[in-house]
């Protein structure tokens, strides 16, 4: 029977500016992020663009992984990780985007990080993108809207890999770059996470806009696959979306396909990625909408050979396509409806293990490509005993969940999932409500959403729960 690989990559998964804090310390320039402030599932986040006195910006302390990154990585250790995820945060190594010279003390920090990784049998993966862009590609170029981004991007990225060449095998060049897509109402929120500009600020025709970006960030994507593995030829190079399988809310043929079409928009550019070429059938959406994203035979090129060794799947939720008639009484994160089959969390995201394993088959059948998960967990309220321990035993049910459904999906299923990264290993700030108290680790971190804490780190009870995992392999799951 098809079992879980001897070297299965179980781990965690965190990104530069939801931790590292340290924003302005040894010649880190501004990123998008740090012009985020705390918000919560009421109150969403406001994206300033310039730091206003009074207001509370969550990056720019985090967790102050920059400085304790080693405590961190020995608890990781401890587990019995076998992976990290990693982000490198742009505007440490090029400040401004555009800098002639990277800056050195940004490089050696993510050297020391990768060292101390390894020092613990860590394999590290990579991720060049994780919402971190420096503002001034934003102000003075207008973000991904520019191509003069994807050189900059290229040249980070080639920075990087000769920096890291020899420690480093698994790269992620994009985190959830799907999210930008001119079908949809986009929110501000998605837009600027990951290209620095408010969706209503957007002038003049915001779809043709969002599908440059799209379109942009996908050749960008593929021009860096073509160049890490012409620096570096043993590299395996993927990238990573989010996805949110969406279900019809009744076997209505038009509830299906409209469920269908929505699912099927976060897939265009992993098709461009792994297919050869831009899908046709975007290039003809875009036509429709008098839409001309100005493809050269370069770019078709680029396309060609810039081919995915590896996709990586977020996977937090799924939900449930939006219909005539519906009544909504609570929208999901990505305006569907709420399943009624299957329960939320706190924050309203609908906890579905099965989708899980429907993802992986979709996915795998779709491409046939090694697929590793690198996200998945649960933000929660933690209560602290008066001891210090947190009991944290609806984490563990949710990842115990979820882990038994990837496991049916490679045993039963024969997908090839090569590794599990749980997001957010140790408490971190939130990415879309930018709190503390959305925790997903298994360390907690003594930090709240006011500023205050001493930022110590203990482990749950689901720190245990997860090194035994490791350790058995997912046997016992
Ligand atoms: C993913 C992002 O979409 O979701 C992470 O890649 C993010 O950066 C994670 O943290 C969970 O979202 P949140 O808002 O709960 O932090």
């Amino acid at each position: 029977m098809t079992k879980l690989t001897k070297d299965f990559l179980w781990g965690g998964s965190i990104a530069a500016h939801q931790l590292e804090g340290a924003w302005q310390e040894d010649g880190k320039g501004p990123a998008i992020m740090d012009f985020a402030t705390s918000g919560s599932v009421t109150t969403p986040r406001e994206y300033t663009k310039t730091t206003e006195a009074g207001r509370h910006y969550p990056s720019h302390e985090g967790i102050d992984f920059y400085h304790r990154y080693k405590e961190d990585i020995k608890l990781f250790g401890e587990m019995g990780f076998k992976s990290l995820r990693i982000s490198i945060d742009w505007s440490r190594i090029y400040p401004n985007g555009d800098d002639v010279e990277p800056n050195q003390a940004g490089i050696d920090f993510y050297q020391n990080v990768v060292n101390e990784l390894l020092r613990y049998n860590i394999e590290p993966i990579i991720t060049l993108y994780h919402f971190e862009l420096p503002i001034n590609l934003v102000t003075k170029y207008d973000s991904w809207k520019n191509c003069q981004v994807i050189d900059f991007y290229l040249k980070f990225v080639e920075t990087m890999v000769n920096a890291l060449k020899g420690k480093v095998k698994y790269w992620v060049t994009f985190n959830e770059m799907n999210h930008i897509d001119p079908q949809t109402e986009a929110s501000d929120m998605f837009t600027y996470i990951l290209s620095g500009l408010k969706y209503s600020e957007l002038e003049g025709n915001k779809k043709e806009i969002l599908a440059v970006i799209g379109y942009n960030m996908t050749l960008a994507g593929v021009r860096a696959t073509k160049l890490i593995h012409q620096l570096d030829p043993t590299s395996h190079v993927g990238c990573v979306f989010g996805i949110t399988p969406k279900y019809p809310v009744n076997c209505d043929p038009i509830n299906v396909m409209n469920a269908f079409k929505d699912m099927d928009r976060d897939f265009y550019q992993i098709d461009a990625m792994c297919n050869g070429e831009f899908p046709k059938y975007k290039l003809r959406e875009y036509a429709d909408m008098d839409i001309d994203i100005g493809m050269t035979e370069e770019d078709k090129q680029a396309f060609a050979e810039g081919k995915l060794d590896y996709i990586g799947m977020n996977y937090y939720m799924t939900e449930v396509t939006r219909y005539e008639g519906g009544e909504i009484d609570e929208e999901s994160l990505f305006g569907g409806v709420q399943n009624p089959y299957i329960e939320k969390s706190k924050w309203g995201w609908g906890i579905d293990p099965i989708g899980l394993r429907y993802l992986l088959n979709y996915t795998y059948r779709r491409y046939g490509l090694p697929i590793i998960i690198c996200e998945n967990g649960l933000g929660a309220y933690d209560e602290v005993g008066a001891d210090g321990s947190v009991h944290d035993d609806y984490r563990i049910d949710y990842l115990q969940k979820h882990l038994s459904e990837l496991k049916r999906a490679v045993e039963e299923d024969k997908v090839d999932c090569f590794g599990y990264l749980m997001w957010g290993p140790i408490d971190l700030v939130s990415a879309t409500t930018g709190e503390m108290r959305k925790r997903y680790g298994f360390i907690y971190v003594n930090k709240h959403d006011d500023g205050t804490g001493d930022l110590a780190r203990s482990p749950k009870d689901s720190f245990y729960w997860y090194k035994n995992l490791i350790e058995t392999n997912g046997e016992e799951l």
